[in-house]
């Protein structure tokens, strides 16, 4: 857990696994949204803001997925990556696997990935950072255990500047490759703590705020047995 001073909440009770966490831009989406979460990667991640596991996550969801209210991750989305396949790199596909690994815990889950891996992904509903005021289009999937929606889609309108050109506050972006203007592009998706890789990877916390809403109102609604 790094020293970044963490913005204030409501908890709302509930543990969110976060497995594949990187450097936790999905994971600070789910905190602002209520939950209390851990996270697990194979690689170090000194920047990563909350309680943080090194290991496999798909082991760590088989061993321990169940002990949490909700597993969300991002499986390695290289494998589908159009620059990845232009450079004719190769990566485990880890989507399948995290899905039955997920499904075996007997808890609701989530699985986001980026819209090549659409294909390998089931029902997902698409969020677009135009939809949550970003300067980037930064379309990412999410397929749910749970019934999960997306806000209204906003027409394409604002031209993107291309990967390597420079970058001035107000620009619409991809944050890809090696992009540049860093403190612009940590500031515009609300990523103070990361650096340019964990940017590059990451889901935006507004994405995932958003959908942490949703999957209180579900976690948190009566069941037979309570109500
Ligand atoms: C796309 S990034 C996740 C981005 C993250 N959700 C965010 O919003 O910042 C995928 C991460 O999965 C990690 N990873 C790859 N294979 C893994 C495995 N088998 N177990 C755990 N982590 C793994 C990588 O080290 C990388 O940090």
């Amino acid at each position: 857990m790094n020293a970044f001073p963490l913005p204030a909440r409501e908890p709302n009770g509930l543990t969110l696994l976060d497995p594949f966490c990187c450097q936790g831009g999905s994971a600070m989406g789910w905190y602002l949204a209520g939950f209390d979460v851990t996270g697990v990667d194979t690689a170090p991640q000194p920047r990563y803001p909350f309680t943080f596991i090194q290991g496999d996550a798909i082991e760590y969801i088989r061993a321990h997925g169940h002990e949490y209210d909700l597993t969300a991750g991002s499986p390695p989305c290289q494998a589908h990556s159009l620059c990845q396949r232009i450079q004719g790199r190769t990566h485990p596909r880890l989507i399948g696997p995290a899905r039955e690994a997920m499904q075996s815990t007997g808890r609701p889950w989530i699985i986001e990935n980026v819209p090549e891996a659409a294909p390998e992904l089931r029902d997902p509903i698409t969020l677009c950072g135009a939809s949550f005021g970003l300067h980037t289009y930064r379309h990412r999937l999410f397929e749910a255990s749970f019934p999960l929606t997306a806000p209204e889609h906003p027409q394409h309108t604002r031209r993107t500047v291309k990967m390597g050109r420079p970058l001035k506050p107000g620009d619409w972006y991809h944050a890809v490759g090696n992009f540049s203007n860093v403190p612009y592009v940590k500031a515009d998706m609300s990523v103070p703590w990361m650096t340019r890789d964990g940017i590059r990877e990451c889901i935006p916390p507004a994405y995932t705020r958003y959908l942490g809403a949703q999957a209180a109102v579900f976690l948190l609604q009566p069941t037979e047995a309570t109500a």
